[in-house]
């Protein structure tokens, strides 16, 4: 049975070759200031840079820059940024790269008008945003988090070890994004299949959950299917502007909050992968391509019927005269075997994990307890030492 929910999703999307137009219709709802922010210069050499510099002029913006945003976006980093933002009195933040700088773009805004320290008031004691913020616009160059259309916000603390993320109300959304599948184009095939991976992560951890029937379930075996489709003529074939605008578009519905709604959710494989991810600093979906086999095989027999279902309805496994254990164990052998096919990495160890920092992963896994085991410390340390 569908929970009670309240939905409303106020990002407005450009969508298309022709998106970068959006900007133009855009920028005028907001003052003069725009901080721009970007990572660590893919934009610039593939050309995006230029084309944003030229709309912000000719829309007589003041164009401020914060430049350098790592992968796995760092509370340094954030201090930092909310620096910039202060001293050129943002009017509007223009994100222009993946989730990472989406993500940060998201976590400068709620914190430029906030006294507390943003790292604990935000990401240590989950606090809702109380201050004023700056609105946030992105302009999508790495497909995968769903940032673009969501509250989500990812930061890392390299000193104690932690990386997490908090879910901002609908107000900390992007205003808008500009999705142009063709700006995807220029990212190393390893970035592409991390981002195929992390969209793939989100639907499934919001498909294993419950036992009820649920209309969310049906759409992301939809989404699921789309995704493998397309994936696999990227993986082929990079420009094939078919197969990149959809996996855009199923990025984007993975994680905009709508499958979610009147369901309950998982999200272990993140924090799984996030706790690698303190440790290793290694990309995002790659962490959890690593870590995903040896959970679902630990969680499998908690939640058999479903990933039954999935076998048969995203992996067209044939049921007949199989157990449901059988049938379950198949879908996850055909999922394995295309994961390394397009690949993926489907160990810790590759990711720079060693077993002297087990403990510590062990310790930096945050507990969700919406998924069809709810795993303690044991648990968690099993599926890591599984993961090497
Ligand atoms: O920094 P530059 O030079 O731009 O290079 C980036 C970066 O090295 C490069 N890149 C991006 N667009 C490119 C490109 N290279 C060539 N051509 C292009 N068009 O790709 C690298 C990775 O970028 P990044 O933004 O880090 O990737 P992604 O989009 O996967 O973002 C990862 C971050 O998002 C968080 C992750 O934890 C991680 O910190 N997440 C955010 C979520 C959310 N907001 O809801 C949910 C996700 O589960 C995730 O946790
Ligand atoms: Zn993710």
């Amino acid at each position: 049975m569908l929970g009670n929910f309240t939905y409303c999703n106020p990002t407005k999307l450009y969508f298309g070759q022709n998106a970068l137009d959006g900007l133009n219709e855009e920028l005028p709802k907001y003052g003069k200031n725009v901080l721009l922010v970007y990572g660590g210069g893919s934009i610039k050499k593939n050309g995006i840079y230029d084309k944003v510099i030229d709309i912000l002029k000719a829309n007589k913006k003041e164009i401020y820059e914060d430049a350098g945003v790592m992968p796995n976006p760092t509370v340094d980093k954030l201090n930092e940024g909310i620096e910039r933002a202060k001293a050129a009195k943002a009017d509007l933040i223009l994100a222009v790269g993946g989730g990472s700088v989406c993500d940060y773009a998201k976590a400068v805004s709620v914190s430029v008008n906030c006294n507390d320290d943003a790292w604990d008031k935000y990401f240590i004691r989950f606090e809702d945003v109380t201050c004023d913020i700056i609105p946030v616009g992105c302009v999508l160059t790495m497909v995968g988090t769903g940032s673009e259309m969501n509250g989500g916000s990812v930061i890392t603390n390299h000193e104690q070890k932690l990386k997490i993320g908090h879910v901002f109300g609908e107000k900390v959304f992007p205003k808008f994004s500009v999705l142009n599948p063709e700006f995807t184009y220029t990212l190393p095939k390893y970035q592409m299949v991390s981002g195929i991976y992390d969209i793939m992560s989100h639907i499934l951890e919001q498909y294993f959950s419950g036992t009820d029937d649920n209309t969310s379930d049906y759409i992301m075996e939809g989404l699921l299917r789309s995704l493998i489709h397309s994936a696999n003529i990227a993986v082929e074939k990079p420009t094939d502007y078919e197969a990149r605008s959809n996996i855009m578009w199923i990025a984007t519905w993975a994680l905009n909050t709508l499958v979610a709604k009147g369901k309950t959710t998982d999200w272990m494989v993140h924090m799984l992968g996030q706790a690698v991810a303190a440790y290793t600093d290694a990309t995002h979906g790659m962490t959890l391509a690593a870590v995903s086999m040896p959970y679902y095989r630990y969680i499998l027999s908690y939640g058999t019927a479903k990933f039954a279902r999935y076998a048969v309805n995203v992996w067209n496994v044939n049921p007949e005269g199989k157990t449901e254990i059988q049938i379950a164990n198949e879908g996850l052998d055909i999922m394995e075997a295309w994961m390394k096919k397009i690949g993926l990495i489907m160990n810790i160890t590759e990711l720079g994990a060693t077993k002297a920092i087990l403990d510590g992963m062990v310790k930096s896994t945050l507990i969700m307890d919406g998924g069809y085991k709810v795993m303690d410390a044991d648990d968690i340390r099993a599926v890591l030492q599984a993961s090497f």
